[in-house]
This record gives C-alpha cells, sequence and structure tokens, in this order.
C-alpha cells in the first residue's frame, strides 16, 4: 500500500501583513466566526483594518487614528503596547531561558507569586498562575471546594455576572443567553446583585450547608458597570465570616487599577479569602491570570504531595508571561495606575454628567468608579427605514443599542466604545488608564453630538450606511441570519 502524503501550501506569518483586507475578511468568514463578521459589517466595522497601536490610540491602514475607548474589556490598562511592558518581553526573549519547563524551580512564577502577595490584601500570600479570567475563577471554585473536603460544593452568586464562558464558570454566569449549556444546579443561589439580605437568606436558608462560597464582581462590569450601595462588600465579607464559607472576588475586569484602586475590594477595606485576576496582568502584552488566596487553604485544598498536581494548567506561569505580568504590575505602581484612574475617572464622570444633563432623555446616567464607567442610555422609539422588517430591527437595535451608538461615534468621531455583555442599555467608556485629559477631551462632545442626533434615529443611520454600501438585499440577509 502506498501512503500519498500531501504538503498544503500554508500561508507564512510573514505573508500576512500582505493579505489584502478582503482576503481577511474570507478567512475569518470561513475558518473562524462568520456570524461576528456580519455583526461587524451590520456596524460598518468590517472594513477597518487596525495597523498599529500605542497607548489608547488604534491607528488603521488608511492612517486614520482611533481613540480606544473598550480597552479589551480591562485588559489594556497600560494602553496599548507599553514600552516598558514589551521591552520586558523582548528582554526575556534574548535571554534564551526556558520559557516553558515546569520540571525544575523557576525563578519567574516565584517572583511574580511574591509580588502579587505584597500588593494583594494582606493574608493572601499563595498564588496559582493560569491564562486567563475564567480559568482564574475556576481555580477560586475547585479551591473552595476542595478546601472544605467536598462536603460543601455550592456558590452564591449574582444576577448579571459574568465570570467567564467555559463549563464551570457558567454554573455561576447571571445570564442566560451566556449559561445556556449547564442546567441551573438546584441549591446554587442566584442572588440580586447589591442585596446583603438575599446572601444571608442564601447562606441561611435549608441546603445552605452545602454552600463553600459568594462569588462576586466588587463592581459588576457585563451586568451594565453596577456599582453596589456602599458598605456592601463590607457586609458580604462579615456574612461570610459568620457563617464559615469563603469570599471569592473576581477582580479580573476592576483590578489593576481599572475602578480607582488596585484591587477594588482595598478601597472597600475588604479582605476576600480568594481574589481572582486576568486582563490587564498581563499588561496587554502576557496572557496571564491568577488565583489568589490564603496559604492555609491552598494547604488544605493542595497541600499533600499526593494532591500538588490535582489542579495545574501547562501555559500557567511560563517564564516570559510571568517577567511581563511583573513589569505590568511595577509599571502600574510607578504610574500610580490607582490615583490617575481616580482622578480622570472623576473628571471624565463630571464632563459625561454634564452630557447627560443636555440629554436627560437619552441618558438615564453615568456610573462607574475611576475609569470603568458606564452610559446608561434610555430606550428610544427606534425609527426604522422603508424596506426593512420593523419589528425585528426594532427588537435587534433595543438589544444593541450601545452599539448602535458605538457605530456612529466610531464612524463620525473615530471613537472606540461599546456594549457591555449582559445589559442591553449601557454603553462602556474604558480607556486606557495612562490616557490623558487631552486624549480623552473630544469625548464628550462627542458623545454629545452622536445623542444630538436622536437615539432613535441613530439605527436607521446605521443601516442606511450599510445599505449604501452593501445594498439592500445584504442588509436584508444579515438581518435574517439573527
Ligand atoms: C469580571 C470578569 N470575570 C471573568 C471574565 C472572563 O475572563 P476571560 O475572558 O479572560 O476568560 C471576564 C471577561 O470579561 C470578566 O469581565
Amino acid at each position: 500500500m502506498t501512503t500519498v502524503t500531501h504538503t498544503p501550501d500554508l500561508l507564512r506569518y510573514t505573508d500576512v501583513p500582505n493579505l489584502s483586507h478582503g482576503d481577511v475578511l474570507t478567512l475569518h468568514e470561513e475558518h473562524l466566526n462568520s456570524g461576528l463578521i456580519a455583526l461587524m459589517r451590520l456596524g460598518g466595522y468590517h472594513s477597518i483594518r487596525a495597523v498599529r497601536a500605542s497607548g489608547p490610540w488604534i491607528e488603521t491602514a488608511d492612517g486614520t487614528r482611533l481613540l480606544d475607548l473598550i480597552s479589551s474589556y480591562g485588559a489594556l490598562n497600560h494602553g496599548h503596547n507599553h514600552p516598558r511592558v514589551v521591552a520586558a518581553a523582548r528582554w526575556f526573549d534574548e535571554r534564551g531561558d526556558p520559557d516553558l519547563l515546569k520540571e525544575f524551580a523557576s525563578p519567574w512564577p516565584a517572583a511574580l507569586a511574591s509580588n502579587l502577595a505584597r500588593l494583594a490584601p494582606e493574608g493572601l500570600g499563595s498564588v496559582f498562575l493560569c491564562n486567563s479570567g475564567t480559568e482564574a475563577v475556576e481555580g477560586a471554585l475547585k479551591l473552595a471546594v476542595r478546601s472544605f473536603r467536598g462536603e460543601r460544593d455550592r456558590f452564591v452568586y449574582a444576577e448579571n455576572s459574568l465570570h467567564g464562558k467555559t463549563f464551570g464558570t457558567l454554573q455561576i454566569t447571571g445570564r442566560d443567553k451566556y449559561r445556556g449549556f449547564v442546567p441551573r444546579l438546584p441549591g446554587w443561589p442566584m442572588v440580586p446583585f447589591g442585596d446583603v439580605a438575599a446572601i444571608e437568606a442564601a447562606l441561611t436558608d435549608p441546603g445552605s450547608e452545602r454552600i463553600a462560597g459568594v462569588v462576586l464582581e466588587p463592581i459588576q462590569g457585563e451586568g451594565g458597570v453596577v456599582v453596589p450601595p456602599a458598605g456592601y462588600l463590607r457586609a458580604v465579607e462579615r456574612l461570610c465570616r459568620q457563617h464559615g464559607v469563603l469570599l471569592i472576588l473576581d477582580e479580573i475586569q476592576t483590578g489593576i487599577g481599572r475602578a480607582g484602586a488596585l484591587f477594588r475590594c482595598q478601597a472597600e477595606g475588604v479582605t476576600p479569602d480568594v481574589l481572582c485576576i486576568a486582563k490587564s496582568l498581563g499588561g496587554g502584552v502576557a496572557t496571564i491570570g491568577a488565583t489568589i488566596t490564603r496559604p492555609e487553604l491552598h494547604a488544605a485544598a493542595y497541600g499533600k504531595i499526593e494532591d500538588c498536581l490535582v489542579h495545574t494548567s501547562t501555559f500557567g506561569g511560563r517564564g516570559r508571561a510571568c517577567a511581563v505580568a511583573m513589569e505590568a504590575l511595577q509599571v502600574a505602581v510607578d504610574e500610580d495606575f490607582a490615583g490617575r484612574s481616580r482622578r480622570t475617572g472623576a473628571w471624565l464622570r463630571e464632563q459625561l454628567e454634564g452630557v447627560r444633563a443636555r440629554h436627560p432623555n437619552a441618558v438615564r446616567s453615568i456610573r462607574g468608579e475611576g475609569l470603568m464607567i458606564g452610559v446608561e442610555l434610555e430606550t428610544p422609539d427606534v425609527r426604522v427605514p422603508p424596506l426593512l422588517p420593523r419589528e425585528r430591527i426594532r427588537s435587534i437595535a433595543t438589544k444593541y443599542l450601545p452599539g448602535v451608538v458605538g457605530a456612529e461615534l466610531l464612524h463620525e468621531h473615530g471613537i472606540l466604545s461599546s456594549f457591555v455583555l449582559n445589559n442591553p442599555r449601557v454603553l462602556r467608556i474604558y480607556p486606557s488608564l495612562l490616557a490623558t485629559r487631552e486624549d480623552l477631551a473630544g469625548v464628550p462632545a462627542a458623545l454629545d453630538a452622536v445623542l444630538s442626533k436622536g437615539l432613535g434615529r441613530l439605527t436607521g443611520r446605521l443601516l442606511e450606511r450599510a445599505v449604501r454600501r452593501d445594498g439592500v438585499r445584504a442588509v436584508l440577509s444579515m438581518v435574517s441570519r439573527w
């Protein structure tokens, strides 16, 4: 029997910059996520090719500068390609140290873990390193169950929460659209965010003897930048101590200075039992997350030699990512991310309050802490141009309203912002924490100009733009894919 070997013609990475943008879109549609490209087409995002980025600014192939107010959902607190963070990555690469070698005690994760222990609330000195936010939360859930020797294996979590999209974290995700893959487990209480009494009830109801912990974001990001009432986290901390369950705080979005403190729990005077971080821990250059806890909890969960490999991650704690994260943390300290975020955030929110005052029928609230800002929009009467399916478009536009506002900000003002995942009314404003007032000066006027066009008319403008570009049939076909 003869074996026919076929050598496929592979693209070289060096050819990638020379791919035409049409080819890039085709490859996305064929091999990645065609629905996402359809969504981009509708908003007119598909034609933009970003070629360079620095700080809060992105440069496109046609030389346009865009102001990034998404910062990869909080993963770019340092901005794009921060020179010190990039230099740390290059420095590591040039040394030739082993990046991925777990069989010996590597100095890189050891040094990073020690720095994290110094920066985290007191007592949190044991670190598990991983690669993403969801993995950091998975680590927290497993650690909690294990530290109770499996006798407690349920969690209290909040409505509208988002802690990741893997199977375990979906169990504590507060929105059905994302958690639909897993059945709602009985005895895992989902409580309204900000409601202390609901948590107290969850910790005293029959079945609560199986509760291992309460998992919360200090400020809900994807839930719509929801700041809980003052004192909420402290009260929850007290309840957790009183009932002998763990407080697990997900600071994947609020952390590394985003919400006006290095970790938001520090501003609240709260010490969780487990702290989860990721996103900006990598300074926008490395892919890294961490689950930080008390050493005695780690010992209870995995302290025996037999258990030391029960929870692991192949890529977690690799040398390069740790070196980069060390520099990302150093930059956050040297540049006073916490103070900057508080000061620039207070100034920007004040400016945005001015916009709200001029558009009381379009903006319900400006909310957030530091530079974690949400603009809560009113639900308008959406006007739909003729020839397009009115009710369907109205329903889509209502679900994606901040996306419609974002498209107008992008095309007319060069500002990149977006919706949040679990709240169809909130426009996200998360600039780099190093963005200056000068960088951000145009944002309030741009939002003002967009809202002056009438919130209800923006969907029509977006669709008319798409029809002019792609024709009615193409737009109808995109809408029909919803
Ligand atoms: C609060 C929070 N937790 C967890 C995650 C999941 O992080 P990742 O996408 O890195 O898995 C996110 C992602 O947006 C988040 O906002």
